[in-house]
């Protein structure tokens, strides 16, 4: 019988234990209403993780975007159907504007979702360029937003041009995040299968 080497089993051990820590950045998330999620990565910037469940039979994914930001400001995530970048992009906004303040529990975060057809969108609640089979929701907790969507992955393909984004809010109203640093590097092609 072969015997594996010394060294073999190192290699082996290292590299479980440097998958297992790559995952504990996201893995040990938890979330709202028991969800759970098969997958997760950190993503390069804002400090967001996306958490996710692909399920191939019907090309949904199940989502949960979360990034911090002050409870005073937004965070969005959504897919760029027609090319990479913020225009063009099916985003959701979850912020507290709406919020009807009060009593203890968790805070209303209300969830607009947007086309955003020009470097200065109209942010009207509508329709997505994809099916949302089930109602977004968001949260805001320990100092981070999440946003929790069920979306049938564009054209029925696993790998898509991914956008997030932070910024405040002035006047009740969404406001422009920063055009500068990570703000403007918040893009990624995620592939939903990996
Ligand atoms: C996961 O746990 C690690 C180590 O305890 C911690 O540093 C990290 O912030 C946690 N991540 C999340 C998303 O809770
Ligand atoms: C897609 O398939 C999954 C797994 O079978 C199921 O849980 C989910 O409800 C389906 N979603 C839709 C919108 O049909
Ligand atoms: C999406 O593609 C998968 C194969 O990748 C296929 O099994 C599934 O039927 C397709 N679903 C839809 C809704 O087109
Ligand atoms: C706030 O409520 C108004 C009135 O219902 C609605 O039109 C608007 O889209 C909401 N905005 C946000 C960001 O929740
Ligand atoms: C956006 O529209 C949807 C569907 O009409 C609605 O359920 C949701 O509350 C609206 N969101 C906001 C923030 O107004």
């Amino acid at each position: 019988m072969a015997r594996l080497g010394h060294s073999a089993w190192l290699l082996a051990a290292a590299v479980l234990l440097s998958a297992a820590a790559a995952q504990l950045d996201c893995g040990n998330a938890t979330f709202q209403a028991g969800r759970t999620y098969r997958r997760c990565d950190t993503l390069p910037v804002l400090g967001a993780t996306l958490h996710w469940t692909y399920h191939p039979g019907n090309g949904t994914a199940d989502v949960a975007f979360r990034a911090p930001q002050s409870g005073g400001g937004w965070v969005a995530w959504g897919i760029n159907t027609q090319g990479a970048g913020m225009v063009g992009s099916s985003v959701f906004i979850a912020s507290q504007i709406n919020a009807t303040g009060g009593g203890g529990g968790a805070a209303a975060v209300s969830v607009v979702t947007t086309v955003l057809e020009s470097f200065s969108p109209s942010l009207r609640n509508g329709t997505l360029r994809f099916d949302v089979p089930a109602p977004p929701a968001a949260e805001y907790s320990a100092g981070a937003y999440t946003i929790y969507a069920t979306v049938a992955l564009p054209g029925n393909s696993t790998t898509q041009n991914m956008v997030w984004q932070a910024g405040p809010v002035r006047g009740g109203a969404i406001a422009m995040h920063p055009t500068s640093g990570a703000n403007l590097r918040s893009t990624k092609k995620q592939d939903f299968t990996s």
